[in-house]
């Protein structure tokens, strides 16, 4: 069976961008100019109408899609795809202003004025009725269009709302969650600072001091979102069962739960600003954050594609300063998220506006007009690559790794007072672990904790703070069985209502499998750090001494081997790392902030013992590759995030799709250059 594209049928990578028409429909001579530009810039797909609503419908009851059908028209005669919006995303003014309830009430209760977008309630009936009665129109009207090709739902999906529907919803959701307040309030430990909560409608959402139900107000505000989204999609789905609905998510945000989001829509789009800018210095840094949330996200429906929905050929207005992009970075960039499983990459905007907030912001064509700049060709050129490339389609990216990454431990960490006091930042150790695998071109699936990991030889779990029911049982059995399993003592802290876990840490159980016990936590500011050095003889083969900055745990071996050990500090000599062997498998459990000279050794080591093969054989520091296979075709992607030529090891014959020539053994990268290889036989 072929894998699924992202349009069913559209065996082209998608390319093209948030085309904005609406804004321009009384200039046809511009209208003109994009459609005999589109086609130039290597484009075929647009997104189109997202905030389109008030050229609808410019007064209640009065719709129109006369502009909307003639500019799908001219894109199916140009075989070109639309990615059609519903557009919730912005309301017209005249329905904010006859319909308050519409417009969201923030955490001190007061209602939003009529200003911005992605303003409004989710729960509104008259909203929801409004958006149904519009999505309901757009899909009998364009359903069975040629040129459309996919929903996009909205817009970039946010946000909280406090009116008293919401509140009404909230109490139901603890209710139906819960069935008695006492069960809440002991989830919660409620009677802290005499909280005992008497009744479901009391219970105030923004209350910092009980974590544990913070922790459910953003589960709430999240699954509002998500029956909010499903209310949207519900007439799509009846009208046009075979289109395919999709929202643009907004990489790693910590306040949604994607990996909940993503089990409602058919396919996962990111947006994804500003990667990479002259104002990076460390850009392999960046690559490899970059790397890790397209991992995640290829993650969440991995028998389907993915793609970018928005990026930027140039430079977003709201950048600070606003620097250019370098030569280069644009196709290494794309390129970066092909490799990683995505089959379309689409920029905001195609073209700039002439006024508003966003007239600045970086777009295929300029105000200029014309195809003769720097971005244009750009664009251009990565469009007639994608041609040459279109065989990647259908293919599959190979990952060795699993990496746990779960947004509620995320929730749970940060709204816990104490553990990261002013340095909260979640994902600093799961991003500095990937990059030891990211740097040795070893594939990586970033996983909820909900999912299978049996599978690989090499599990890495960082912060899992929270542990859900039955994930302890799990990762026991996965080790037990024979797995490598990495972790850090911030793992096994609390249970899933963000209740610390009694009777040591890690715990639910993983004390055992980790044969340590974590006794204190030691916070390091910003100009403390604690020196680690490796016991000689250890037996994960690390050597030298480590840096260990943001946090160190002071923990006693119970059967683990001390790897490192603290140099410095009361607690000099406590392990900094540490093994332990448990059934047919072993943990290794970080007891420090690790630095990335430590990771690099210790991924060396286990990527070594465990047979990991890597995209390729010789790679150089600040190089990326990825693998995509398919039947008996392999892909290489390779891209080089440093500004000096580097060699890179590939072994056989292969084709340079970037450069149309053939090659064999290595491969020179220009700096910022980037390639698409093609195995020969
Ligand atoms: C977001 C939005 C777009 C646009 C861009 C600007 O991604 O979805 O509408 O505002 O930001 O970078």
């Amino acid at each position: 069976m072929p894998r699924p594209t992202l349009i069913p049928g559209e065996n082209r990578i998608l390319h093209g961008g948030d085309y904005n028409p609406d804004q321009w429909l009384a200039y046809p001579e511009i209208l003109n100019e994009d459609f005999r530009l589109m086609p130039l810039a290597g484009c075929n797909t647009f997104s189109i109408g997202i905030f389109a609503w008030v050229s609808y419908e410019p007064e209640e009851g009065t719709v129109s899609f006369d502009w909307l059908n003639r500019i799908m028209d001219r894109m199916a005669a140009q075989n070109q795809r639309v990615i059609l919006a519903t557009p919730s995303g912005a309301m017209p003014d005249w329905m904010a202003a006859k319909y308050p309830e519409i417009r969201r009430v923030d955490r001190q209760g007061l209602r939003a004025p009529y200003r911005d977008r992605h303003n409004h309630c989710w729960t509104s009936p008259v909203y929801r009725d409004k958006v149904t009665e519009m999505n309901t129109r757009l899909a009998e009207r364009f359903g069975k269009h040629p040129a459309l090709g996919m929903w996009h739902l909205s817009n970039e999906y946010s946000g909280e709302c406090l009116c008293p529907l919401c509140r009404a919803e909230w109490a139901k959701w603890l209710e139906a969650k819960y069935g008695s307040l006492e069960k809440m309030n002991d989830a919660w430990w409620s009677h802290f600072w005499s909280h005992t909560y008497t009744s479901f409608n009391t219970v105030e959402p923004a209350d910092s001091t009980v974590d544990g139900m913070m922790v459910d107000w953003l589960r709430f505000s999240n699954d509002r979102l998500i029956d909010f989204m499903r209310h949207e999609m519900a007439p799509l789905r009846r009208l046009t069962p075979d289109v395919l609905c999709t929202t643009n998510f907004m990489g790693t945000n910590g306040h949604l739960n994607y990996a909940e989001i993503a089990k409602h829509v058919d396919l996962i789009a990111d947006d994804q600003y500003p990667a990479y800018s002259s104002e990076i210095t460390d850009l392999a840094s960046s690559g490899n954050y970059v790397a890790f949330k397209d991992n995640l996200y290829r993650g969440f429906h991995p028998d389907r594609p993915w793609m970018l929905m928005e990026s930027c050929p140039e430079s977003p207005q709201w950048c600070s300063p606003m620097r250019t992009k370098d030569p280069g970075l644009h196709r290494l960039e794309m390129l970066q998220a092909i490799g990683l499983g995505a089959e379309g990459t689409c920029y905001f905007q195609w073209r700039k506006g002439k006024g508003g907030m966003e007239k600045f912001h970086g777009a295929v064509v300029d105000h200029v007009g014309h195809e003769n700049t720097r971005a244009f060709r750009g664009v251009a050129e990565l469009g007639a690559l994608y041609q040459r490339m279109e065989g990647v389609v259908g293919s599959k990216v190979l990952a060795e790794v699993a990496m746990i990454h779960d947004w509620e431990s995320q929730w749970g960490y940060e709204l816990s007072s104490g553990p990261g006091n002013g340095r909260k930042d979640y994902l600093h150790t799961a991003v500095t672990l990937h990059r030891g695998l990211w740097e040795r071109g070893y594939g990586v699936d970033v996983l909820g904790q909900d999912r299978e990991w049996d599978q690989y030889p090499l599990v890495i779990a960082p912060r899992m703070w929270m542990l859900k029911p039955g994930t302890a049982e799990r990762i026991r059995d996965y080790v037990a069985q024979g797995g490598t399993l990495v972790m850090d003592a911030l793992g096994g802290v609390c249970d899933e209502y963000n209740r610390v876990l009694p009777g040591g840490w890690p715990g639910g159980g993983l004390r055992e499998v980790a044969g340590i016990w974590v006794e204190e936590w030691d916070w390091l500011d910003e100009k403390t750090h604690r020196t680690a050095r490796s016991v000689d003889g250890n037996s994960l083969g690390l050597s030298g001494s480590s840096e260990v900055e943001r946090w160190a745990m002071i923990a006693h071996l119970e059967g683990a081997e001390a790897v490192a050990i603290f140099e410095d500090g009361w607690y000099r000599g406590a392990p900094a790392v540490s093994v332990n062997a448990y059934g047919k498998g072993r943990c290794i459990t970080l007891l420090g902030e690790p630095d990335i000279a430590v990771v690099r050794r210790l991924m060396g080591h286990l990527g070594r013992e465990l047979h990991l093969h890597g995209a390729v054989s010789d790679l150089p520091r600040g190089v990326a590759a990825q693998r995509r296979v398919k039947e008996d075709q392999t892909y290489v992607f390779l891209q080089n995030f440093t500004k000096d030529r580097q060699t890179v090891g590939i072994g056989g014959r292969w084709r340079s799709l970037a450069n149309d020539i053939e090659i064999e053994g290595s491969h020179i990268l220009n700096p910022l250059g980037s390639d698409v290889l093609i195995q020969l036989p």
